[in-house]
């Protein structure tokens, strides 16, 4: 380790609270995950291609391999609720709808497997799932050890019908149950969402317990639903951006980039702010059928690198001025991914000066710039005095990273000092 990352580590810039210690989830998921597109459906006999079956993991499964998802990093197929039969079986575990899934999960996790991928499934922490069917409330153990038997490498776990007060306990529980199974499960949790409307969650606890949570409402296919997740989490980014790191993070729902609600630049917006999120990408879409500008947004090796930045350093809204939001993640080796958000929905595509970006300051003396969004551009060097202007259109981003050039390593060292003195009096002063 080199002394500058040792300082980035060790100095302040690690999340507050210790990561669940199963070794998962060191960069946030990426893969796919079936509810915002296909919900409940459970209509095989009418529409056999959509339904909630084992073909459609299937068929999911065979296009990540085939058309470059599995390349480009998405890797969980999972799926959500609506899977099981509304009876457990005679020894009480859960079993999967026989008509829907005739194999059974352990064989579709052995198709899943066979083609480099890992399946994720879903279960309720209370009295039933949101949809109604069995919960597993009083069942932890039982239906961990069902999940570990099955192969399943990720568990997303609802939190319907529980008495809030019992929340953590049953989240607590069962991330103990998963580890007690001795298979590494990714445990996908929507704990603090479940408790916002009651108190402030404990996100040290959660950090502990989970991979990701869900902090606030299921994503729709609309801008609205995409702008109302970003002024939550702008919102509350003071309590909830320092528990994200490796082996934890904040989870504002699926991508619905390929979907019918979102125009491009929308897509493109989603797609840059989720990434400055340190977000969790599972796709809810049609993989069998999307369109291409989609699919070339979705795979976006640029956008992709910022997801899975090594620092896994959440970023934040650092400005928000004249109908336009800043949004900057600070990257390994000092760089700088920023999104600039244009919110005027009126009008044609509006400037802003690249120097209006808060930490714009890592340009002094000089920076590389690339633009990523709209389209890939090297800027080539700038300076703290450059005048570059970012066209933004109407609700959507420009995204680039900003690289300082070295030569100015003192100042990053003093500024490493300075956090460091600030923690010390910190420490020494409680
Ligand atoms: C809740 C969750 C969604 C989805 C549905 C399934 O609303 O937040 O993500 O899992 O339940 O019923």
């Amino acid at each position: 380790m080199n002394l500058v990352v040792f300082f980035l580590v060790v100095v302040g810039l690690s999340p507050a609270a210790e990561a669940l210690d199963n070794g998962l989830a060191l960069k946030p998921t990426m893969g796919w995950l079936h509810w915002e597109r296909f919900m409940c459906n459970t209509d095989c006999d009418h529409d056999p291609d959509n339904c909630i079956s084992e073909r459609l993991y299937m068929q999911m499964a065979d296009v990540m391999v085939k058309e470059g998802w599995k390349e480009a990093g998405y890797e969980y197929v999972c799926i959500d609720d609506c899977w099981p039969s509304l009876q457990r079986d005679t020894q009480g575990r859960l079993q999967a709808d026989p008509n829907r899934f005739p194999g059974g999960i352990k064989k579709l996790a052995d198709y899943v497997h066979s083609k480099g991928l890992k399946l994720g499934i879903y279960a309720d922490v209370g009295k039933t799932t949101c949809a109604g069917y069995p919960g597993s409330q009083g069942s932890y153990e039982v239906d961990a050890q069902t999940f570990a038997d099955w192969d399943v490498d990720l568990l997303k776990f609802d939190g319907c019908f529980m008495d809030w007060k019992l929340l953590g306990e049953g989240y607590i529980n069962m991330s103990k149950a998963l580890n007690k199974t001795g298979k590494s499960i990714l445990y996908s949790c929507e704990w603090p969402l479940y408790e916002w409307p009651f108190h402030q969650p404990n996100y040290t606890a959660i950090r502990e317990t989970c991979n990701h949570w869900r902090n606030f409402d299921d994503v729709f296919d609309s801008w609205n639903s995409i702008k109302s997740i970003l002024d939550w989490t702008a919102l509350h980014q003071d309590i909830i951006v320092p528990s994200a790191g490796p082996g934890g993070w904040n989870d504002p729902d699926m991508l619905v980039i390929g979907n019918f609600g979102l125009s491009h630049d929308q897509e493109e917006s989603q797609m840059a702010l989720w990434a400055i999120m340190a977000a969790p990408l599972l796709m809810s879409n049609d993989l069998r059928n999307i369109c291409p500008r989609s699919k070339a947004l979705l795979l976006n090796k640029h956008i992709i690198e910022i997801s899975q930045d090594s620092l896994g350093k959440q970023g934040s809204r650092t400005a928000k001025t004249n109908s336009f939001e800043v949004w900057e993640r600070p990257l390994s080796k000092g760089r700088l991914a920023v999104a600039v958000l244009n919110k005027q929905e009126i009008g044609g595509p509006r400037g802003f000066p690249i120097s209006g970006i808060p930490g714009w300051k890592i340009c002094d003396p000089q920076c590389t710039v690339t633009q990523i969004l709209p389209e890939y551009k090297e800027m080539g060097v700038q300076t703290k005095q450059s005048n570059i202007v970012l066209s933004v259109n109407p609700s959507g981003t420009a995204l680039v990273t900003i690289t300082p050039i070295a030569g100015d390593l003192r100042r990053l060292h003093k500024l490493l000092w300075e956090k460091l003195s600030v923690r010390r009096i910190y420490t020494e002063s409680l």
